[in-house]
């Protein structure tokens, strides 16, 4: 082993550190949950995207542990090998039914679903273009393609539109322009208006893909998501989502029409070439689309809790930004206020994470909340008295 390797480590980590952002993950002991244990103690956990509560609804781990008992514990291979079972078509029709699609097809994660779908299909000869603060996934599937790329402003479809007159006019592009947006935005909590990017993505023949991450199981009928929420089905081209929030196991879909199904098996290599997901995993995810399909008390009680802790952060004079989802920041100005914030704020019984650079700008470092179905009034109520003592503390309020 070379000095340099860990030389080059030591030094670019005492940067991060000193600009605080080098932070080892928080470790639990326990299940994802209102309230969970963080070195010890238990405290109000505001930080997962469990957001229906689902990590230990009864019928789901017993989903698990019924493919466990049958299926044994890995699936095998890569999709196309031997790594297909009759559980992962099951769940592929089961999630495509709920997000009213002809076809959907499982990835191994929400990461891999993006970079898989956005390389794949945007190939030499198209444009990609992406709204600013769309998930790294996204840049990075677009990294991966050999397509030209733009940014359009957040959620500017103005801007969207002056993009897409100059691809298919100085630009010349005469192949594919995929549009992409993130359906809620996973750090500030705000929705990508799909039909106004619809009306500009129609006059240019521009393909639409949403990632609708933060948004299934949260927006739509029985949260079917973004689409449906903005009645768009008729108007929106695909879908691409992740099986780790609101349905709280792992793993990642396409949502679309069946012929661009088809060509993500040919050619996504994710799914070529990277095993699929478990037996149980893929279980469980389907026994959570039943959940959402059957047991609407999830969601109701998601928005009841959304809206109580969001106002009783506005109330007590917090910069709670824009969001209208139950993903709420709060936003303290910069990245060390933030960390301050987040420490403390667990100090007193509260884990909710800072958001720093390069994750936000600089002056919109925060610390984000993310309240769940699994919150009762009591852990919400508690929560917000320490936020309370907490913003206090620093001046923030
Ligand atoms: C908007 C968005 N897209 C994609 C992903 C990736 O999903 P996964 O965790 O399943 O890889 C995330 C995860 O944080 C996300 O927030």
């Amino acid at each position: 082993m070379t000095n340099q390797l860990i030389e080059w480590c030591t030094s670019e980590i005492a940067g991060l550190k000193e600009r605080h952002l080098f932070h080892m993950p928080k470790v639990h002991q326990s299940a994802v949950g209102a309230r969970v244990i963080i070195d010890g103690k238990k405290v109000i956990q505001l930080s997962n995207n469990s957001y229906l509560g689902l990590s230990t609804h009864p019928k789901v781990k017993e989903a698990a542990i019924k493919a466990i008992e049958k299926y044994g514990v890995g699936s095998g291979a890569v999709r196309p090998i031997s790594g297909t079972m009759d559980l992962h078509v099951e769940c592929e029709e089961k999630l495509a039914k709920f997000k009213k699609t002809e076809s959907c097809l499982l990835f191994q994660s929400g990461f891999t679903a993006n970079v898989g779908v956005v390389s794949t299909l945007a190939v030499a000869g198209d444009h990609i273009i992406s709204d600013e603060l769309n998930h790294a996934s996204i840049i990075d599937g677009a990294r991966l393609s050999k397509a030209t790329r733009a940014v359009y402003r957040h959620k500017d479809y103005g801007h969207l539109e002056e993009l897409l007159k100059e691809a298919r006019g100085p630009k010349s592009i005469t192949g594919k322009i995929l549009v992409v947006t993130d359906g809620v935005f996973s750090m500030d909590g705000d929705v990508a208006d799909l039909k106004a990017c619809a009306d500009a993505c129609e006059k240019y023949d521009a393909i639409t893909m949403v990632d609708d991450a933060h948004a299934t199981g949260v927006l739509g009928e029985k949260g079917r998501g973004t689409v449906d929420d903005q009645h768009m089905h008729e108007r929106w081209s695909l879908t691409v989502g992740t099986l780790s929030k609101a349905i709280p196991v792992v793993g990642g879909y396409y949502a679309g029409p069946q012929i661009v199904k088809e060509y993500l098996i040919a050619k996504a290599r994710p799914f070529l070439f990277s095993a699929s997901a478990p037996p149980a995993v893929v279980a469980a995810v389907s026994a959570c689309v039943d959940v959402l399909e059957n047991e609407p008390q999830h969601h109701a009680k998601l928005w009841e809790n959304t809206k109580f802790f969001k106002q009783g952060l506005k109330d007590l004079g917090f910069n709670t930004g824009n969001s209208v989802t139950p993903v709420t920041p709060v936003i303290v100005g910069d990245g060390a206020k933030a960390a301050k914030l987040s420490e403390i704020l667990l100090e007193n019984g509260v884990y909710a994470q800072g958001i720093y650079f390069p994750m936000v700008a600089e002056a919109l470092s925060r610390v984000r909340t993310i309240v769940s179905a699994s919150h009762s009034r009591e852990d919400l109520q508690e929560a917000l008295d320490v936020f309370k003592k907490c913003g206090k503390q620093l001046g923030l309020i």
